[in-house]
């Protein structure tokens, strides 16, 4: 099995980090499946080290380009694209034959993120993971409250489901807690909690462009501060590797 290229953009290398730890664990061709998957970002490079990947989205334009991003990397015969909603999970993958299950900033606009971490718990083996990443309530908070918006941030602290106005995108953020009660009542138990986009969304553009050395030094400083607190807590998204307990 090969290994996942070097993954070293900052906003994603922590998650990239757990993954390729988590699929080390086990030898040979794993299957995976990528809820909300969308165009291959993590599909692609999953297959492209030797695993079988079924992403299964409810957009028919993402499903087209992920399949001719496929084709493209020579990993067409790897990578299964099926047009579903995550709430039809349970009926598109059989139970019980996922080693890891991918379901990446989909939460935030499902139905019933409890009814889709219920399917994705079905789907996966026993000992098999869950990779999930949600947007952090916390984050968006103070994003808000920097950039003078107080009294949208002020509610966004309240909010039930930590967002406010109709021009929001998303239907829900996460705090911490909420999501890994989320995911152990769907029987699955949380093992990993790291903060990702910790700063990367702050740090100016300009200055990694020109500075010598910024890139690094970010990457760096995302995959330190990814598992501290408070600064994990800060990040923009939270992600959580869970594992399907025995039953
Ligand atoms: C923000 S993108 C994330 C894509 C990918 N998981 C990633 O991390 O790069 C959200 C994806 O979820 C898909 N999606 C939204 N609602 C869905 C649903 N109810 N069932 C399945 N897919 C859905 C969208 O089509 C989109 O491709």
């Amino acid at each position: 099995m090969e290994r996942i290229r070097a993954h070293t953009a900052p906003r994603t290398a922590i998650v990239w980090t757990v993954l390729e730890r988590e699929l080390a664990q086990r030898d040979g061709t794993q299957v995976i499946i990528d809820v909300g998957g969308g165009t291959g970002g993590f599909a692609v490079p999953l297959a492209e080290a030797g695993h079988r990947v079924t992403v299964v989205d409810a957009s028919p334009d993402a499903l087209a380009t992920l399949t001719r991003r496929a084709a493209d990397a020579g990993v067409a015969d790897r990578i299964e694209a099926v047009q579903g909603d995550a709430d039809q999970l349970a009926d598109i993958v059989p139970a019980g034959s996922a080693d890891l299950v991918l379901c990446h900033s989909v939460l935030e606009v499902v139905d019933s993120p409890a009814d889709v971490l219920k399917a994705v718990a079905a789907c996966l083996r026993p000992q098999g993971a869950a990779s999930v990443l949600v947007a952090n309530r916390a984050a968006a908070v103070l994003t808000r409250a920097l950039s003078g918006h107080l009294t949208t941030a002020a509610r966004l602290l309240e909010a039930p489901h930590g967002v406010v106005g109709e021009r929001d995108t998303l239907l829900r953020r996460f705090d911490i807690d909420t999501a890994v009660g989320l995911l152990n009542a769907a029987g699955l138990s949380v093992e990993q909690i790291h903060g990702v986009r910790v700063v990367a969304d702050l740090v100016p553009g300009a200055l990694l462009d020109t500075e010598p050395g910024a890139h690094e030094a970010l990457l760096a400083f995302e995959l330190a501060a990814s598992e501290r607190s408070p600064y994990r807590d800060i990040a923009s998204q939270v992600h959580l590797l869970a594992r399907r307990q025995e039953v």
